[in-house]
This record gives structure tokens, C-alpha cells and sequence, in this order.
């Protein structure tokens, strides 16, 4: 992959994506139409994997057949939002590995601080895909990639639902290599770090809490 920014403009994506939004979606609608449309962002993200064949028996005769090339996909999971994600992610990659990175923010120096690093071996050679909702401000996205190169990742890839100029930006000057897939872009944040117009806050939404 080597554009930095892909906004998956499919009507499916767009549909689902607007009903997402409306503050009166209920948890269990959120949360299904989130597996809805990260298969659809699954899809997107893995559009371009190498590929190889290999030599099978149909019932009427043999073929060389095209199939997934190298290593199983390494998952991350950027908690906790990230989790919503990576349920329909998994879906379609059932095989992937799949690692959990866990940050917060130090209301002192406002930088993010791990509390949760776990992540299949061999990044190095695998195709790895971060998820993570929602790209904000990007620090702990761009902070949770720092982590990820540091295991020796070299091909990541940033999956998210909404993404803002803001959080965009960063990623591009921290990390240049890592293209962002997402749903859309939106228009700024607020204050407090939200996303505008956005979908609130996607892990209370997808969990229920508040
Ligand atoms: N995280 C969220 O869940 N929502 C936002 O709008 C920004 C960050």
C-alpha cells in the first residue's frame, strides 16, 4: 500500500456509517452495524496482500490455485475501542494472529503511557493491521505504531471508522509508511479531542458505558 490516506467511499459504507452516527442507534445496533462495516473495511485494507499460488485437486481436475502469500496477518488491537473493530476484521482473517496494545493518557504530561503490550511474534514478517475507530488526535495511534515498528514491523496499516484532519496530519509526519484506511474524514476536533461532526465516543458506544 503506498497512498497514506484511503476513505472507503461505498454506499454501503457511507449507509451504515450514517446510522452509526445518529445519536439514538442503540448499543446493539451500533455494535452490529461496526461488524457490518469492518468486514467491508477488512476488504478495503486488504485489497492489495501478495499472493501465491498453490497446486489442489478440484473434483474434475488439478489447478494452481491463488492463495494468501508468507505469514498469517498480525491484528492489533488498540484498546478498548479497537476491539469493536477487530471482532469483523476477524471475521473475514480468521486465521490472523492478533495483539493487543493498551494505552492512556498521562493527565500530567498528556503523553501516552502503556499499560498493555502483547503481540504475535515475528512482526517482521507479517502484514500488520492496526485497528482502532477512532483517529483523533493521533497521538496514541501513532504512539501505539512507535511500539509496533520497535517489535519490527515494517508493513503496518491503520484501520479506522472516522478519521480527522488532525489525527491524519500527525500520522503522516510520524509515521509516512503507514497507510490510513478509514471510512471518512471528518471536519475538525472539538476542545476535547472529539471528532466533529463524529459518532461520540465509540467505546462507550459500542460498550454501553457512559
Ligand atoms: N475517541 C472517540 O471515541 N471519539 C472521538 O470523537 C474521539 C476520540
Amino acid at each position: 500500500m503506498s497512498d497514506h490516506l484511503t476513505i472507503v467511499n461505498h454506499p454501503l459504507v457511507q449507509h451504515k456509517l450514517t446510522l452509526m452516527r445518529e445519536k439514538s442507534t442503540s448499543t446493539a445496533v451500533f455494535r452490529q452495524l461496526l461488524r457490518e462495516i469492518s468486514h467491508l473495511l477488512a476488504y478495503e485494507v486488504t485489497r492489495d496482500l501478495p499472493m501465491t499460488t498453490t497446486n489442489i485437486d478440484t473434483p474434475l481436475v488439478e489447478m494452481d490455485a491463488p492463495t494468501l502469500k508468507g505469514k498469517k496477518l498480525a491484528l492489533i488491537s488498540i484498546l478498548r475501542a479497537g476491539n469493536g473493530l477487530l471482532d469483523g476484521v476477524m471475521d473475514l482473517i480468521p486465521s490472523a494472529r492478533v495483539g493487543f496494545v493498551g494505552l492512556y493518557r498521562d493527565e500530567e504530561t498528556l503523553k501516552p503511557v502503556q499499560y498493555y503490550y502483547k503481540v504475535p511474534g515475528e512482526m517482521g514478517s507479517r502484514v500488520v493491521i492496526a485497528v482502532d475507530p477512532m483517529l483523533a488526535t493521533g497521538n496514541s495511534s501513532a504512539a501505539a505504531i512507535d511500539l509496533l515498528k520497535e517489535s519490527g514491523a515494517t508493513d503496518i496499516r491503520f484501520l479506522c471508522l472516522l478519521a480527522s484532519p488532525e489525527g491524519v496530519a500527525l500520522m503522516k509526519e510520524r509515521h509516512p509508511d503507514v497507510p490510513i484506511i478509514t471510512a471518512a474524514l471528518d471536519e475538525r476536533l472539538n476542545e476535547l479531542g472529539y471528532i466533529l461532526p463524529g459518532l461520540g465516543d465509540a467505546g462507550d458506544r459500542m460498550f454501553g458505558t457512559k
